[in-house]
């Protein structure tokens, strides 16, 4: 009986060091979340740079999502902008609030664990990213249809597919990226004003192209383009710009119904 103890002393010892390791990596999962991206922070001549670009301060809210340990939002919050950040994290969270306080900004920012995922975009004014290029690509559809127009959109490291940047630009050697969220305008037009017109357009983010219908003749609309919700063309040479609210453009002289 003791001889087949002995025996059975080295299963016992694996199967005792895999329950342990089977614990601690539980306790580990809790403790470490799920990462999408790893955590590499942005220097700090980069964030001033991307925060110059997008014009970031008093009156601004800006979000970083995935923000980890705080500085994009804390250096808006001294440029005067309230901010707002998330990280999956609680140890990035954790480190932001501490550099919140040294900045002197709490009452500016906010900070809280959570899934960039799962986060509302539309109250922002500006967004900061350092993602991945893929995650990116997941977050633009609700980019452009859930943020106002007009929303400043600045990426240290990775683009946007074929959303192309206003501004793309080197800075210590990495890449920055600057995109101004366009309104919709793909669809008829009922043109009043000077020129009376229907328009068909097709828009491409911040482009588009189209057709004009001028009393039954087809006149092709050209460099059609968007700045957020200010609006530019061109009509039989001559050029109209406005700004699109919703379902209607207000324009000098002319105004445009959705149809
Ligand atoms: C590349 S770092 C960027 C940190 C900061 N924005 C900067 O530029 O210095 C990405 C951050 O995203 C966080 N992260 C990864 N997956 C996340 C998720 N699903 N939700 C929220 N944060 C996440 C990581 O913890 C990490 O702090």
């Amino acid at each position: 009986m003791i001889s087949r103890l002995v025996s059975l002393r080295p299963a016992i010892y694996a199967l005792t060091v895999a329950a342990g390791l089977a614990a601690a990596s539980a306790v580990h999962a809790q403790q470490e979340p799920r990462l999408d991206v790893i955590y590499v922070p942005t220097p700090q001549e980069v964030v001033d740079r991307m925060l110059a670009l997008a014009k970031v301060g008093p009156g601004d809210y800006m979000i970083d999502f995935g923000c980890g340990d705080g500085r994009m939002v804390v250096t808006a919050a001294k440029l005067g902008a309230r901010g707002y950040g998330v990280d999956i994290n609680p140890q990035r969270i954790k480190e932001a609030n501490e550099n919140a306080a040294r900045a002197g900004v709490t009452d500016k920012v906010e900070f809280k664990i959570a899934n960039l995922f799962e986060q509302d975009l539309s109250k922002a004014d500006v967004m900061a990213m350092y993602l991945l290029p893929d995650i990116n690509l997941r977050l633009r559809p609700k980019i452009l249809d859930t943020m106002k127009p007009g929303t400043r959109i600045v990426s240290h490291a990775f683009d946007m597919g074929d959303w192309k940047p206003e501004v793309e630009e080197k800075v210590d050697g990495r890449n920055v990226y600057f995109w101004i969220v366009p309104a919709k305008v793909g669809g008829s037009w009922e043109v009043d004003g000077a020129q009376k017109m229907t328009l068909k357009l097709d828009q491409t983010f911040q482009f588009f192209t189209g057709k004009a219908d001028i009393g039954g003749k087809s006149v092709e609309v050209t460099d059609g383009q968007l700045k957020g919700a200010d609006i530019s063309f061109k009509v039989d040479g001559k050029t109209f710009t406005g700004k699109v609210s919703g379902g209607s453009i207000a324009g000098d002289g002319w105004k445009a119904t959705k149809a």
